[in-house]
């Protein structure tokens, strides 16, 4: 089946941003000149999806006003933008529940507003593929870290059945050092079935109040098969400072109009920090 809804949650706090997040939306950020939110949207667009829902909060309008600009890209003019507010900011897992009144009864995929993936074919169209592959089942994206970044992530443990595919017996959100099931992580790509909105409802908040979307797909993956393709891109986590920094210096490099002088400037600062 084509998926045709990709879910954006966007409602978060943004307290690595502090003090900007005060006031702007993260996601409106911009990579040289263009916001964060509009790379991702445009991944979504370029893998065939016609509608996005953005899950929103407080403070977040100026997103949903960005996609009502005019726009010079007729790939984003075409898809629909709906948006749902989450009322306060309750998790990741809560976050793609507040989207299961509009995608309903269908497979969708997920895109998270702070991870930026540079790719030659779009990440969420090379997860739809690998879907396809299996009959339509859940498929999460994954890439290769360090032992020491992979309390940051949720880790997927599993068998490797095919080239850059994983049959998934486990999924753990940020393991303690030296328990992580592979050097897998899921940076934030996924593509869902509907099944997993029952699990998020009734999983059990962590300590701080949250509803992990891994931890039901942990629950979704002990009662159908699910699995992990490592996809070929680059990825920043936009949501952070190093890595807006890095997104930042990727983008300026592909762009003729700034490069050479990007590149010359750089030269210079590494000269001077010898
Ligand atoms: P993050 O944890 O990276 O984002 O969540 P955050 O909470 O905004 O940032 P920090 O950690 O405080 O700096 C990943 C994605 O999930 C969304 C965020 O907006 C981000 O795109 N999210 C997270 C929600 O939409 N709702 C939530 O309750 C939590």
């Amino acid at each position: 089946m084509e998926i045709k809804s990709a879910v954006i949650p966007v409602a978060g706090r943004g307290t690595r941003f502090h003090p900007v997040t005060k006031v702007v939306a993260k996601e409106l950020l911009p990579l040289v000149d263009t916001p964060i939110l509009h790379h991702i949207v445009l991944e979504a667009a370029r893998a065939g999806i016609q509608r996005i829902v953005l899950i929103t909060s407080k403070g977040k309008t100026s997103l949903e006003d960005y996609f009502d600009s005019d726009l010079d890209d007729d790939l984003l003019r075409k898809i629909d933008i709906i948006s749902v507010r989450q009322g306060s900011p309750r998790g990741l897992g809560h976050a793609v529940l507040c989207a299961r009144p509009i995608v309903g009864n269908e497979p969708f995929a997920v895109l998270l507003g702070d991870d930026v993936i540079d790719s030659e074919v779009s990440v969420t169209r090379q997860l739809i593929d690998a879907s396809q592959r299996f009959d339509g089942s859940p498929v999460v994206g994954v890439m290769e870290v360090s032992e020491e970044d992979s309390c940051k992530y949720g880790i997927v443990g599993g068998k490797e059945i095919d080239k850059h595919t994983f049959l998934l017996d486990k999924l753990v959100e940020k393991p303690k050092p030296g328990t992580a099931p592979s050097n897998l992580a899921i940076p934030g790509r996924y593509i869902l079935t509907p099944d997993i909105f029952p699990l998020l409802e009734n999983a059990t908040p962590t300590l701080n109040g949250e509803i992990q979307l891994t931890d039901a797909l942990q629950a979704l993956a002990k009662k159908r098969k699910m699995y992990a393709y490592q996809f070929t891109g680059k990825r920043f986590d936009a949501g952070d400072k190093f890595g807006y920094l890095e997104a930042n210096l990727h983008y300026a490099m592909k762009r003729p109009e700034i490069r050479e002088r990007a590149k010359k400037l750089i030269l210079q600062m590494a000269k001077e920090l010898e």
